[in-house]
C-alpha cells in the first residue's frame, strides 16, 4: 500500500476525530458538555472502542450542505465493552450541526442497532441533538421512523439506555421513550416535543426551557426520566451501573457478581422498622436497604410517584428487581402514576429475568375523584396484568397493611406469586376496621344504647380477627410470618429455590394490556 493511500485513510480518521471543529468543540465545552468522544471514552472499558462509519457523510447538497460535511455526520457509533461485557453505542455529535439528525444518522444507528440486536448486546444511545436535520426535510424525518422500528422489535430482548446529555426535540424524543430507561444529566439536556416559542404561539403559555423539558420536571411530573444525574459524567456512570444489573439479553439470566455480604446476615433494626402506630409512617427503603446486599439498591424514578418504590438490588450477588409501597408517602396508597410506575418495572424485570421482591404495605388504591376520572382503573390494571404475566419468581412481604384490592394487586399467592411472607405487623383484611364495621354491623350501631362504646367493640374484635396475617398464614395466603430480622435469609434461601424456575404464558400473539 502507498503512503497516498494510507494518508488519505489517516487524514480522513483525524478529520472525523475532529467533529465539527476546534471552535465548535470550544462552544460545546463552554457550555459545560463534553464531546461526543469524551463521553464515550467516560463509558466504554479503555481501548475497547470499535468505531463504525466514522467516514459517512451526507449526501445533501441543499442550504450550502456541500460546504458542510464532516466525517462521521454528527454522530459517533460502535462497539465497545463496559466492565468487560460487549456493548452497542451511539453517540450524537453537537459540535457538526448541531448534532441534527440526518438521514446518514440514521443509517448508522440502525445499523449499529440491527447488529446489537442479532448479536444480543444491550444498546446505549447519548443523545445530544438539536432534532431532525432542517436541511434534509423529509429525509430526515422519515429517518427516524427507522430507528423508532428497530427500538420496538428490540424491546424485551436486548437492554436498551438512553443517556440525554443535551436537547432532545419535537418527534426525536420518542426513540428514548422506546427506550427501557432514560437518563438526563441535570446539567445539560432537556427533553420536549414542542419547545416554548411553539407552545407560546399555540397555547400562549409562558414557561421556559428548564420549567418545560429539564430533568426536575421529567424526574418528577412527567415520569419520562428514570435516573437524573448532577453532571454528564455521573449520567453515564449511572449507564454503566444500570447494565451491571442487567443480562446482555432476554435468553441469559440476571447477572451474578461475586457474593459479598453473608446470606445469613440478619438485622435486628428490622424488628422496630413499623412503628407501634399502625399509621405512623415510615420509610419502606430501610428495610430494603437492610435486606439486599450491602449498598446495592439503586432506586428507579426516586422522585416520581414516591408512593411507591421500584429499583435494582442485590440478593447473594444475584441481580433483583425491588418494588414497594412507601407508607411514607400518602400512606404508600396506589394511584394512577404509582400503578404506571410499578407496571413498568414489573416488565422490564420480567423482560430480563430478574426475579421480582414486592414489600406491600398499602391501605389500598386511592379514592377520589380525580382518580376514577383519570382512570385508575385502567392504570391500576396494568399492575394486575404486569404480576399475572410475569414468570420471573415473585416473592411478596407483607411488612403492615394489605388491604383490600392492594392485597390482590401487590403480588399475592393467586396471581401466579410464588411465595408470600408476612410480618408479624401485617394486617391483610378487606377493608379497614371502622369502615367495615359501619358496614357490617349498622343495625347493632343504630340500635345500641352507647353506639361509641358498641362501635370500639366491634372494631376490636374486626382487628383481632383479620389485623394481623394468622388469619392469612391459616388458610395459606401467606406461606410464613416471619420476624422482620430474618427476611434477607428467608428471600436468599427463596430465590436459591425458585432460581430454576419455569413457568410460561399461554401462546398468543399479544395480550391487551389496559395500556
Ligand atoms: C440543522 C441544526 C439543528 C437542526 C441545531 N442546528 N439544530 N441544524 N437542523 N435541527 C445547528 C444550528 O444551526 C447551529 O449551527 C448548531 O446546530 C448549534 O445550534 P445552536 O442553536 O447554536 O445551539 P443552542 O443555542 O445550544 O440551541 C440548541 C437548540 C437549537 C435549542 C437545539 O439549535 C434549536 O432550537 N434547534 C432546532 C430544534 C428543532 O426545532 N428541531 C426540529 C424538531 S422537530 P451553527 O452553524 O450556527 O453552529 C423534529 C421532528 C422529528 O425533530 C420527528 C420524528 C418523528
Amino acid at each position: 500500500m502507498s503512503d497516498n493511500h494510507l494518508g488519505t485513510l489517516r487524514a480522513l480518521r483525524e478529520a472525523a476525530l475532529r467533529g465539527g471543529g476546534a471552535k465548535r468543540v470550544d462552544q460545546q465545552h463552554a457550555r459545560g458538555k463534553l464531546t461526543a468522544r469524551e463521553r464515550l471514552a467516560l463509558l466504554i472499558d479503555a481501548d475497547s472502542f470499535q468505531e463504525l462509519g466514522a467516514l459517512a457523510t451526507h449526501h445533501s447538497s441543499d442550504f450550502g450542505m456541500d460546504a458542510q460535511r464532516f466525517p462521521g455526520d454528527g454522530i459517533v457509533t460502535g462497539f465497545g465493552k463496559i466492565n468487560g461485557r460487549r456493548v452497542a453505542v451511539f453517540a450524537q455529535d453537537f459540535t457538526v450541526l448541531g448534532g441534527s439528525f440526518s438521514e446518514v444518522q440514521s443509517h448508522k444507528i440502525c445499523r449499529i442497532q440491527d447488529l446489537a440486536l442479532e448479536s444480543g448486546i444491550p444498546l446505549i444511545g447519548l443523545n445530544d441533538s438539536g432534532g431532525a436535520r432542517i436541511q434534509e426535510g423529509v429525509r430526515s424525518l422519515a429517518a427516524y421512523g427507522e430507528v423508532f422500528t428497530r427500538n420496538v422489535l428490540a424491546s424485551g430482548v436486548i437492554p436498551q439506555l438512553s443517556v440525554m446529555m443535551g436537547p432532545c426535540a419535537g418527534g426525536a424524543v420518542y426513540s428514548p421513550a422506546l427506550t427501557d430507561l432514560v437518563i438526563m444529566s441535570a446539567t445539560t439536556s432537556y427533553m420536549f416535543l414542542t419547545g416554548p416559542e411553539v407552545i407560546r404561539a399555540v397555547t400562549g403559555e409562558e414557561v421556559s426551557i428548564a420549567d418545560l423539558g429539564g430533568p426536575l420536571v421529567h424526574a418528577a411530573r412527567s415520569g419520562v426520566a428514570h435516573l437524573v444525574a448532577v453532571g454528564e459524567a455521573e449520567a453515564i456512570a449511572m449507564a454503566r451501573l444500570v447494565l451491571s444489573y442487567l443480562p446482555q439479553n432476554n435468553t441469559e439470566d440476571a447477572p451474578q457478581i461475586a457474593p459479598y455480604d453473608a446470606p445469613n446476615r440478619m438485622d435486628e433494626a428490622l424488628n422496630t422498622l413499623v412503628p407501634g402506630d399502625e399509621n405512623a409512617p415510615y420509610d419502606i427503603r430501610d428495610a430494603i436497604v437492610a435486606i439486599g446486599d450491602y449498598d446495592s439498591f439503586l432506586e428507579v424514578q426516586p422522585d416520581y410517584a414516591a408512593n411507591a418504590v421500584v429499583g435494582f438490588a442485590r440478593l447473594d450477588g444475584y441481580a433483583i428487581g425491588v418494588i414497594a409501597n412507601q407508607p411514607a408517602v400518602m400512606a404508600g396508597a396506589l394511584d394512577i402514576d404509582a400503578s404506571d410506575k410499578i407496571a413498568r418495572f414489573i416488565r422490564l424485570c420480567d423482560a430480563f429475568n430478574l426475579p421480582i421482591i414486592t414489600f406491600v404495605d398499602c391501605p389500598g388504591f386511592l379514592p377520589g375523584v380525580a382518580q376514577e376520572y383519570g382512570g385508575v382503573i385502567r392504570h391500576g390494571a396494568k399492575i394486575i396484568y404486569a404480576y399475572c404475566e410475569a414468570t420471573v419468581p415473585k416473592i411478596s412481604v407483607v411488612t403492615r397493611k394489605a388491604i383490600g384490592g392492594s392485597y390482590v394487586a401487590m403480588s399475592s399467592k393467586q396471581m401466579r406469586s410464588d411465595l408470600a411472607f408476612a410480618w408479624p405487623t401485617a394486617q391483610i383484611a378487606v377493608m379497614g376496621a371502622e369502615g367495615a364495621v359501619r358496614i357490617l354491623f349498622r343495625e347493632q350501631l343504630a340500635k345500641a344504647e352507647d353506639p361509641a362504646a358498641a362501635e370500639a367493640e366491634f372494631v376490636r374484635a374486626y382487628r383481632e380477627r383479620f389485623f394481623n396475617p394468622y388469619h392469612a398464614a391459616d388458610i395459606g395466603q401467606i406461606d410464613e410470618v416471619i420476624e422482620p430480622s430474618e427476611t434477607r435469609p428467608r428471600l436468599v434461601r427463596a430465590l436459591e429455590v425458585l432460581r430454576t424456575k419455569v413457568q410460561h404464558n399461554p401462546p398468543k400473539k399479544h395480550g391487551l394490556m389496559p395500556i
